[in-house]
C-alpha cells in the first residue's frame, strides 16, 4: 500500500508534533454560549427560545447571543483593493428582552471605529485577544436598544479574506477578493456573534471598484453595473460561517432556470461545460430529500488560489477551478456542495464538536446524489476511495486517537482541528450503516423527515441520537446492537461493522496493477474505459517503492507528470517524489506556483520534507509561492514547510 498521508486540509501530523496549545481560555462569565437542541438562536425564525434539556456549550464563540437576541445584520462596506481594506459599518437588530447590559460581538483582527445604539455613541471595550478566538467586543447596550451600528475596518492579514493581484487570477486582468468564513473566520471581516448554532438574517450594501461585480451568498446580480454599488438580501436566517463575499471581473452564465454559474471571463465557458450536470443534481437531491429551499443555485469557480474544494455557500457555492477537469469526471464536489444546501444549512450544527452532522450527512447525502445520476458502480468507486482515504486518516492520526471520534473535543483548539477525514468519511459510513441495517426505504423516509423537521434549526449528537431513536430505531435491539452507535460516536477508530463497497469496477484495476507490477508492460494494460476514479485507485493502491524504470514505463505510457486532471496529477506527484523520479519536478513547481487549494498542496510539501533534498526543493519552492496562498494555507504549511509551531 502507498504510504499516503491523508490530510483533508491540515497536516495533522504537524498538529500532534507541535503541541496543541495549552492556554486555556478566560472564564468569560455569561459570555459562553448555549446552544438549546433543536432550536434556532432563540427568536430569529419563530421567537421561542427553547427550553429542552440538552444544552451544549458553543466554546468557540465568545459572543452573548444566548441572551441578546440577534435577528438581523444590515452590512453597509466598501471594498478598497489598494488599502486591501473592508471599511463599513455591520448593523444589528436586537432584542434585548433579557435586559443585558452589554452585547458581546467576535472580532478577529477587526479595527472598531466607533458604535452608535439607535444612531447615538456609545461605549465599548475589545477584550484580550485569546488564541483561537479573537477578542470579545463589548458593547454597552440598554434594555430598549434595538439597533447596534459597529463601524469598522478589517486589517490587510485577516485570516477570512484573500486578496488576489491581477497576475494571481486566471485571466491576469484584474484584481480579485474571496472570503472563507467557515469555520471561525467570519469575526476577521464582520463584527459578529460567530457560533453555527446562531442564525440572522442579512441584507448588504457593497461598493466595489467600477468593472468589477459583487456577489454575496445571498440573492446575487447577474451582471456589472455603473455605479459598482450592489445589493444583497438573504432574508433566511443563516449562521455567520455562511457570510460570503466575492468581488472580481466576473460573468455569468445561466445553466438552467435557476442554476447559473459565474466566472472570470476566460474560465465561464469551460465552467458552464463541465457544470452541466448542476440541474440534474438539484432535481434528484431534492427528489431525495424534499424541496430545495433557497431559491436559485448558482456555483462561482474561483480563481486558482481558493484554498479549499468547496464551500457551501447559500445560493453561491464557492468552488476550486481544480474540478474543471474538462470531462465532468470531478463533478461530486458540487453535489457535496448542493447537498449542504439540506445537511448544514438547513440543518446546522450546533457546535464545531458536532461537525460530523454537517459533513457526514453531507458525504453521505452526496453519494446518494451521485448515484442517483451516475448509477451505483460509479457511487461505489467513490464510496470505496473514501474509505481508503479514512484508513489511512485513521493509521496517521492513531486508531485510538480521540480524534478519531466522531463527536470531537475541540476545548481550547482551532475548530479546524476537526477537519480531516472523520467527520467526512467515518460520518457518512455511520449513516451508510444505518441506511443497510433498516433498509433504504425506511433510511430515505426518516431523512428526508428530518431535514423537514430540523429546518433552519441547529442540532447537537445528542439530540440527533435521540431523534434517531425515537423515529427510526424505536428501542429494537436488534437493531441497536447491529449498529453500535456508542462505537461510532464515541469511539476510536473504524469500528468492525463499517460497511464496504469494495467497488465492482476497481477488481479490474487491482488486475491490471498486479499484472504491471507483475512486469507487464504498461501498454498491454486494459486502461482504455477507465475513469478519473480508477486511476486514483490505481496510483492510490501502488507500492510504496516502484522502481525508476517502473515510474519511466508508466508516465510514458499514461503521461501522469502532465495530467490535466489535478486529482491524478496531485496523487502522481506525491508518488514520483517518493520514487525520487525528478523528472516530475518542473511540473510539480508549476503546479505549486498556481494551485491554491490545501488538500492538494499539503501532500506535496509534506512529501518533498521527508528527504533532506526534497526539504530543500520545498523550501525554496515555498519561498517563491507562499504570498500565492491563502492565509489558511500559509498557516498550515508554514507548520509543514517551516516547522512552525501551531
Ligand atoms: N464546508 C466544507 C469546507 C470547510 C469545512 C471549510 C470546514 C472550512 C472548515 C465544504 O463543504 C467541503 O467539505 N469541502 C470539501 C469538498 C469535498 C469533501 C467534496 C473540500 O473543500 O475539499
Ligand atoms: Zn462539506
Amino acid at each position: 500500500m502507498l504510504v499516503f498521508i491523508n490530510l483533508r486540509y491540515i497536516s495533522f501530523k504537524s498538529i500532534m508534533f507541535n503541541k496543541v496549545s495549552s492556554v486555556l481560555l478566560p472564564c468569560l462569565a455569561g459570555s459562553v454560549l448555549f446552544i438549546a437542541c433543536n432550536s434556532v438562536n432563540p427568536g430569529t425564525l419563530n421567537g421561542t427560545p427553547s427550553n429542552e434539556k440538552a444544552v451544549s456549550k458553543d466554546i468557540h464563540t465568545q459572543s452573548n447571543a444566548d441572551s441578546v437576541l440577534v435577528k438581523h445584520l444590515g452590512l453597509n462596506i466598501k471594498v478598497n483593493f489598494d488599502t486591501r481594506r473592508i471599511s463599513g459599518v455591520a448593523t444589528w437588530d436586537i432584542d434585548n428582552t433579557m435586559h443585558q447590559s452589554e452585547l458581546v460581538l467576535d472580532t478577529y483582527d477587526l479595527t472598531i471605529d466607533s458604535i452608535k445604539n439607535d444612531n447615538t455613541a456609545t461605549t465599548f471595550k475589545l477584550g484580550e485577544k485569546v488564541q483561537h478566538l479573537g477578542k470579545a467586543l463589548h458593547i454597552a447596550i440598554a434594555a430598549n436598544t434595538k439597533q447596534v451600528q459597529v463601524y469598522y475596518h478589517t486589517c490587510d492579514s485577516s485570516r477570512a479574506l484573500r486578496w488576489l493581484t491581477p497576475q494571481q487570477t486566471h485571466d491576469k486582468k484584474y484584481p480579485f477578493l474571496f472570503t472563507q468564513s467557515e469555520s471561525i473566520y467570519a469575526r476577521s471581516w464582520v463584527p459578529c456573534p460567530d457560533g453555527p448554532g446562531i442564525r440572522f438574517s442579512y441584507d448588504a450594501r457593497v461598493e466595489v471598484p467600477k468593472d468589477l461585480l459583487a456577489l454575496m451568498s445571498a440573492t446575487n446580480p447577474q451582471q456589472t453595473n455603473d455605479s459598482g454599488i450592489y445589493h444583497f438580501q438573504m432574508e433566511i436566517p443563516v449562521p455567520a460561517y455562511l457570510l460570503a463575499l466575492a468581488v472580481g471581473k466576473i460573468e455569468f452564465k445561466p445553466l438552467g432556470e435557476k442554476t447559473g454559474v459565474y466566472a472570470e471571463p476566460g474560465m465561464l465557458a469551460k465552467s458552464a461545460y463541465e457544470l452541466a450536470p448542476v440541474n440534474d443534481m438539484v432535481a434528484n437531491a431534492g427528489k431525495l430529500y424534499g424541496e430545495y429551499k433557497w431559491g436559485r443555485y448558482d456555483v462561482i469557480v474561483l480563481p486558482p488560489a481558493f484554498p479549499i474544494g468547496g464551500m457551501e455557500n447559500p445560493r453561491l457555492t464557492f468552488a476550486t477551478p481544480t474540478i474543471i477537469a474538462g470531462d465532468r469526471s470531478l463533478v461530486s464536489l458540487i453535489a457535496h456542495e448542493l447537498a449542504h444546501s439540506w445537511s448544514g444549512n438547513l440543518v446546522t450544527n450546533a457546535t464545531w464538536n458536532d461537525f460530523w452532522l454537517n459533513e457526514g450527512f453531507t458525504n453521505y447525502f452526496e453519494r446518494r446524489i451521485m448515484e442517483s445520476i451516475y448509477g451505483s458502480d460509479y457511487s461505489d468507486m467513490l464510496w470505496e476511495l473514501g474509505y481508503q482515504t479514512l484508513k489511512d486518516n485513521v493509521r496517521d492520526l492513531g486508531e485510538k486517537s480521540p480524534d478519531t471520534h466522531l463527536f470531537l473535543n475541540l476545548k481550547d483548539r482551532d475548530p479546524d482541528d476537526g477537519l480531516t477525514d472523520i467527520p467526512y468519511e467515518k460520518g457518512s459510513l455511520f449513516l451508510q450503516l444505518i441506511e443497510k441495517t433498516v433498509g433504504r426505504e425506511k433510511f430515505d423516509v426518516f431523512l428526508k423527515q428530518y431535514f423537514e423537521e430540523h429546518s433552519f434549526k441547529t442540532i447537537t449528537t445528542t439530540a440527533f441520537l435521540d431523534y434517531l431513536d425515537k423515529n427510526l430505531l424505536h428501542g429494537d435491539t436488534s437493531l441497536t446492537n447491529k449498529i453500535r452507535i456508542n462505537d461510532w460516536v464515541y469511539g476510536p477508530g473504524i469500528p468492525t461493522n463499517c460497511p464496504r463497497a469494495g467497488g465492482k469496477l476497481f477488481a479490474a484495476v487491482d488486475t491490471a496493477r498486479n499484472h504491471f507490477l507483475a512486469g507487464a508492460a504498461p501498454t498491454t494494460l486494459a486502461t482504455q474505459k477507465w475513469s478519473t476514479h480508477e486511476w486514483l485507485y490505481f496510483l492510490h493502491n501502488m507500492p510504496a517503492k516502484l522502481t525508476v524504470d517502473q515510474m519511466y514505463s508508466l508516465d510514458k505510457q499514461f503521461s501522469f507528470t502532465n495530467s490535466g486532471n489535478c486529482e491524478i496529477a496531485d496523487l502522481w506527484y506525491v508518488v514520483a517524489i517518493r520514487n525520487g523520479y525528478k523528472v516530475a519536478n518542473t511540473k510539480i513547481d508549476e503546479f505549486l506556483s498556481t494551485v491554491g487549494r490545501r488538500k492538494f498542496l499539503e501532500p506535496i510539501y509534506s512529501e518533498l520534507m521527508k528527504s533532506t533534498d526534497g526539504a530543500a526543493f520545498a523550501k525554496s519552492l515555498y519561498n517563491k509561492y507562499r504570498d500565492n496562498y491563502h492565509p489558511l494555507a500559509q498557516e498550515s504549511l508554514d507548520r509543514i514547510v517551516m516547522g512552525k509551531a501551531k
